[in-house]
């Protein structure tokens, strides 16, 4: 059954209180709920109680103390319906029986490693107990937790612990109070063994914060990392937002098994340890910075989706488009500004627009869903942060701010919609924002066409800007979106060309609303290099025709460093996609000389930020070269590519051997983002240096250098990028080194999901054989998503050129994983289904081979909804 938005309507009755008793046990936990409810003022007629429950066994109903009859009840079909409620207050109270050790689907209250804790976004407090389970719905919960004394020490909810003690009979007992009302998708609860890493924060109003992170006693010193970043980001939105915490304790709780991220519950946030620990040879800086990006996520929700909550599902990008769009500016104050950016706008290149353009696209606010954890997506999140980025660029940073203040101060304690977000804003700036609300309810891409005029005795350029967007489910024709667009000009020697009306005298940012719009620039002396769509100020394509000798200027001068690297980009995707061409063609690949010196140019820069040259240096993704491509052929991007690789390695070979030497990192691992950017840029030269010639071998003095840098590594970054490169280099030594580094490290679960990665990820031949042999390893469960998505979605989603060999063996593999998992765990049985949603972009073989395997899926009897959901909108 399918949700519609339009026919939102506001709940019946409000809970006030919950007091909740949870006496744990792995098969039979017993819940006790005590609802203080009242008929909602809004709804006129009068309606039956009804309480969303699933997947729990009710064993006792009262309402006002006094047990109700079988008649005077019902339950089934999810829901919990009394329909005789007295007019006034009343109390309902309920009994139910739950089993975590059987909850594979890690939704609601669940076992990881022997600890209880839980995951209630989107809908799982409704297997915990029965209560109006919509974030609507918001209430003070007091959480009583009764649990064995020996196997669970800790006993964890959200707030404050008021009361504790024991039972006398091997048990003991834990009471918080959460004085924050609350959507029930905030509760949580966690039990265990656990130990416990504390440090404090002072608030800038002189609060002193106790701060605690819970780990399994083995992780112990892995969280210093994790703790540093909560400080950071704590005080951060002090100084950015003016956001300061509001309990007296923040507890973070690290699960090995979590089928996203990490989840922001009120004063007790759940994670994946992965964005959790780290030590030197455990983590690379990837992870490092994974983690401080997560936390900041986390925290950042406190006031972001706590205080300030959703009205209802549809509206998730109110929270979680803001909060990325905070995160990400937290992270580029930690790291580098343009290396952010830049990272942030591939994400949305490289897989935002694909969903965009394929049967899963829906608008940051889906107008309907079946299961709403299919729409927590690139779409929702990233290009929600980038609506968000746009509303920023319109109104200029003190503008936004005082719009997010008027945000704060208007619904501190509601459960809003992206509808009162946009209006505190276009209250701010004191104009209409009606039409840029489009980016809610349209889903696609914008595509603009740029066409560029100049008048040399005018000394005038008109830039003429055409937006379209093609049909997608929920609208056949589009209507204009408004977007800023930042622009630049540059001369022939690379000058950056002042300009009237920019606010910094060199960017201008131009609006667009209108289908086709013209833009007059005054007073231009010569004929421009145009720098359009600096730092992506919108996310949307871009066709404007630039030659080699253009996009040259702009790779060495463009003052915008999105564009300096974009630049690079698209010298790289014209020369790759033309030698693509050739290829199918059979004819041998060749690397442009013009590629090379700008690519000898990026490895002689001693200026630039080494982590930005490093992005500069790599190649477009194999996503983004398919975007590019009518009929995406993944075989033939793949070996072309990779044939780039090996023919740069070679004939820049002195350069990268220069650049691998003089970039070494004197002393021992210390994460930072000079450092980080550093160990990216010489790993990036020894990935150049290792890359396999597609019919030739390496030479065997280069992959020496890979296996010593991997011997001899003191931290994980080098180690697994060493490893990377010989394990793709060449098969022997690469197996070996792999048995060495699991021999190492299988007593590590996140070190043991980088090994699984690299095997999946390899693109030598056999992958696949190798891929399933893996399947069965002790090292490898179904039951961790983090092994599952190491595993089976690095073959499936990044393992292009062997995913999608012309057999179809991947895709009879991914169907068959589909199958196993879905019973399992629905939530990732749908996400690894992502690749063959695709499938109609590849050619008529492809085609027909990937969508047997969602017809073969979707004959499954007893399928999930998410499942179902994901396979129905790709057939139909
Ligand atoms: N709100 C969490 C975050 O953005 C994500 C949790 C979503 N979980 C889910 N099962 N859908 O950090
Ligand atoms: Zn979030």
């Amino acid at each position: 059954k399918e949700t519609f938005l339009k026919e939102y309507t506001p709940p019946a009755y409000l809970v006030d209180r919950l007091d909740l008793r949870v006496e744990l046990d792995p098969q039979a936990t017993r819940v006790r709920a005590t609802l203080r409810c009242r008929p909602n003022t809004n709804t006129p007629v009068k309606q039956p109680l009804v309480l969303n429950g699933e997947q729990l066994e009710l064993v006792r109903v009262a309402l006002d103390g006094v047990e109700l009859s079988a008649t005077e009840f019902h339950f089934g079909d999810g829901l919990l319906t009394i329909a005789q409620v007295p007019d006034g207050p009343f109390m309902v109270e309920t009994e139910t029986r739950i089993n975590p050790a059987g909850n594979t689907a890690l939704e609601g209250l669940y076992l990881s490693s022997g600890n209880y804790c839980t995951q209630c976004e989107a809908e799982g407090f409704r297997t915990i107990t029965c209560f109006p389970d919509r974030p609507d719905v918001m209430t003070v919960f007091t959480t009583t937790i009764v649990g064995d004394t020996a196997s669970c020490p800790v006993l964890l909810s959200n707030g404050n612990l008021i009361d504790s003690g024991d039972l006398g009979d091997g048990r003991h007992y834990a009471t918080w109070h959460d004085p924050f009302p609350k959507p029930c998708y905030l509760f949580a609860l966690v039990a265990g063994d656990l130990v416990r890493i504390s440090d404090t924060f002072t608030t800038r109003s002189g609060r002193q914060i106790d701060l605690h992170i819970y780990v399994e006693e083995r992780n112990r010193n892995k969280c210093d990392h994790a703790m540093r970043a909560l400080q950071k980001a704590m005080r951060w939105d002090e100084l950015r937002f003016g956001r300061e915490y509001d309990l007296d304790t923040y507890m973070i709780v690290a699960v090995d098994d979590f089928n996203m991220g990490a989840m922001e519950n009120k004063g007790l946030n759940v994670f994946n340890s992965k964005y959790v620990l780290a030590l030197p040879e455990t983590a690379t800086d990837t992870d490092y910075e994974g983690i401080e990006g997560v936390i900041a996520h986390e925290y950042f929700h406190n006031w972001t989706g706590n205080r300030i909550t959703c009205r209802d599902w549809f509206q998730l990008s109110l929270k979680e488009g803001l909060t990325v769009f905070r995160d990400q500016e937290f992270t580029a104050d930690m790291i580098s500004r343009p290396v952010k950016r830049i990272q942030d706008a591939n994400i949305i290149r490289s897989f935002q627009f694909r969903e965009d353009s394929g049967p899963m696209a829906h608008p940051v606010r889906p107008p309907s869903f079946v299961e709403i954890n299919n729409f927590y997506t690139l779409t929702v999140y990233n290009k929600g942060a980038e609506v968000i980025r746009m509303l920023h660029t319109l109104l200029g940073p003190e503008t936004f701010r005082r719009g997010m203040d008027l945000y704060f101060e208007r619904h501190d304690g509601q459960a809003v919609t992206c509808d009162d977000f946009v209006a505190a804003m276009a209250d701010a700036w004191g104009k209409d924002l009606t039409q840029f609300k489009r980016w809610y309810s349209q889903a696609g891409t914008p595509e603009l066409t740029v066409r560029a005029d100049y008048d040399p005795a005018a000394r005038q350029l008109i830039l003429t800007v055409e937006q379209t967007c093609p049909p997608t489910r929920e609208s056949a024709e589009k209507l204009p979106f408004f977007m800023p667009l930042a622009v630049g000009l540059l001369d022939a020697q690379g000058r950056a060309m002042p300009l009237e009306n920019a606010p910094d005298a060199t960017t201008r940012v131009l609006i667009l609303s209108e289908a086709k719009q013209r833009f007059e620039f005054t007073n231009i002396a010569s004929t421009p290099t145009i720098s359009f769509l600096r730092n992506f100020s919108a996310p949307v394509k871009v066709r404007l025709d630039q030659s080699d000798e253009e996009l040259g200027v702009l790779m060495a001068h463009d003052p915008d460093p999105f564009n300096r690297w974009d630049a690079g980009q698209k010298l790289g995707l014209h020369h790759l996609l033309a030698q693509i061409e050739r290829h199918q063609q059979g004819q041998p690949v060749q690397v442009d000389d013009r590629l090379l010196h700008g690519l000898r140019n990026l490895l002689l820069d001693r200026d630039s930020d080494p982590a930005f040259l490093a992005m500069a240096m790599a190649l477009p993704s194999e996503n983004w070269i398919g975007q590019q491509m009518e009929v995406v052929d993944p075989v033939a991007i793949f070996a072309v590519r990779q044939q780039f690789r090996a023919l740069i390695g070679q004939a820049l070979r002195s350069e990268l051997l220069q650049g691998y030497e003089t970039l070494r990192i004197p002393g021992p691992y210390r994460y930072s983002a000079l450092d980080a950017g550093k160990r990216a840029l010489r790993n990036g030269c020894l990935a150049y240096l290792l890359a396999p010639p597609l019919d030739g071998v390496l030479d065997p003095c280069l992959l020496h250098k890979g296996v010593h840098q991997y011997r001899h590594a003191d931290n994980m970054t080098d180690a697994i990028a060493a490893l990377s490169c010989v394990v793709n280099a060449d098969l022997a030594t690469g197996t070996e080194l792999l048995a060495d580094f699991h021999a190492q490290w299988q007593h590590d679960p996140l070190v043991v999901d980088k090994w699984l990665i690299l095997q999946a990820g390899c693109t030598l031949p056999g992958t696949l054989d190798r891929v399933k042999a893996l399947t069965t390893h002790p090292s490898f469960t179904y039951k961790n998503p983090n092994k599952v998505r190491s595993l089976i979605a690095t073959f499936c989603a990044t393992n292009h050129g062997q995913f999608h060999a012309a057999d179809g063996s991947g895709y009879d593999f991914l169907g068959d994983q589909v199958c196993l998992l879905d019973p399992l765990n629905p939530q990732i049985a749908a996400r690894m289904l992502t690749p063959l949603t695709q499938w109609r972009r590849y050619d008529a073989g492809r085609q027909q081979l990937m969508r047997a395997q969602l017809e073969r899926i979707g004959s499954q009897r007893s399928l999930s909804d998410d499942v179902k959901e994901v396979v129905e909108r790709s057939l139909h």
